[in-house]
């Protein structure tokens, strides 16, 4: 090659990583700051073998992790550690929406949880891209609402089970207790609500079509509410049930059969065939509804997990000076710090 067309060639490749490089291709609004938490140390137990589960010692938490949800995925976590007797068991694995983010989001977590076993996976949004419809809130329609689907695939071989967690709930139990619970053969365990109107979750154009109601026929469909589950993910992977949740998604695009987002898919694939788990695992709701996010009391019950589920989420709403109730349960988990309104410099 002539020297002047190797200049030529470093150039172009010069041009080119400047301009996929290039810090204008996405916003950068500044990540809020948080307070480092404290180290948590396994009590004495841990070092005996778990007696109670006959599932590995880790216990593998799936969040995702993005701008907006951002403060609440951190009091998520701090307050799963706070509550954990062997927090040092806890291994965390983060989605991540975008590439932006990814450097600034990792170091988040480090700086906040110094001491977090932790993952992060970039989602790629190509997955879901074409697959999504519009449902009645745009929060929903994110495709990050959507990696809880390809947990299985994302996740290494090596993590057999995985317990999901919204970004929007705290845990005030010790989380072993939920990641031991026997699933009895099923894919799926989640706190099931069979007195909920199942029918709409799905429009009449679904139920008066007899090729789609009869997915339910043999089955005793309850709602269950996706922000919390334990999967199993060996069953999952054998049975390709990331699949038969992207038919529904394909289906919806076409026919326009639920209204929700991520939701539906999986009542369609689960629903009737969920292993229950005990309701104080999702006491959910407390973010009022998907319009209007009013405040909401807690179920009747002991409680091991609370969720903002629905439209208000606490945070929001403390920052507004408009909090309902229960998000006084919430503020003792917040990390964020809020930066003085004027510096002493
Ligand atoms: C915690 O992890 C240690 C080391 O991997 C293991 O020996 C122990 O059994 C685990 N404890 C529990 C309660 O699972
Ligand atoms: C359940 O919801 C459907 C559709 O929204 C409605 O037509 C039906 O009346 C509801 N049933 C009950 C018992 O509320």
């Amino acid at each position: 090659m002539p020297p002047n067309l190797h200049l030529l060639t470093a150039t172009t490749t010069l041009l080119l990583l400047i301009l996929l490089h290039s810090p204008a291709a996405a916003p950068t609004k500044p990540l809020p700051h948080f307070r480092e938490a404290p180290a948590f140390r396994n009590g004495q137990e841990c070092s005996k073998p778990n007696p109670t589960t006959t599932t590995a010692d880790t216990i593998h938490i799936a969040m995702t992790l993005d701008a907006t949800y951002l403060r609440g995925s951190i009091a998520a976590v701090f307050s799963v550690l706070q509550h954990s007797t062997c927090p040092q068991n806890l291994s965390f694995h983060f989605f991540l929406s975008t590439l932006h983010h990814h450097h600034r989001l990792r170091s988040t977590i480090l700086t906040t949880f110094p001491y977090l076993s932790f993952h992060l996976y970039h989602f790629d949004h190509n997955l879901v891209k074409n697959k999504i419809s519009s449902s009645i809130r745009r929060a929903l329609d994110q495709p990050l609402n959507y990696a809880r689907i390809y947990l299985a695939d994302l996740l290494p071989h090596s993590v057999h089970r995985i317990i999901y967690f919204d970004s929007d709930l705290i845990v005030v139990d010790d989380v072993a207790k939920l990641w031991g619970i026997n699933l009895n053969g099923k894919i799926l365990g989640a706190p099931e609500y069979c007195h909920a109107n199942f029918s709409s979750y799905f429009t009449s154009g679904f139920w008066s079509n007899p090729i789609f109601s009869e997915f339910f026929q043999n089955r005793r469909p309850c709602y269950f509410n996706t922000g919390v589950m334990v999967i199993d993910l060996d069953k999952w992977r054998e049975g390709k049930f990331t699949e038969k949740l992207e038919v529904w998604m394909r289906i919806q695009k076409r026919y326009r059969i639920y209204e929700l987002g991520s939701l539906p898919p999986f009542l369609l694939v689960f629903a009737g065939n969920v292993e229950p788990v005990e309701h104080r695992w999702n006491q959910h709701g407390l973010g009022g509804d998907n319009l209007e996010g009013l405040c909401r009391d807690l179920h009747p019950g002991p409680v091991s997990l609370l969720h903002w589920s629905g439209k208000g989420k606490p945070w929001l709403r403390i920052d507004s000076k408009k909090p309902c109730p229960l998000d006084s349960l919430w503020a003792p988990y917040d990390l964020f710090r809020h930066e003085p309104l004027f510096s002493d410099s």
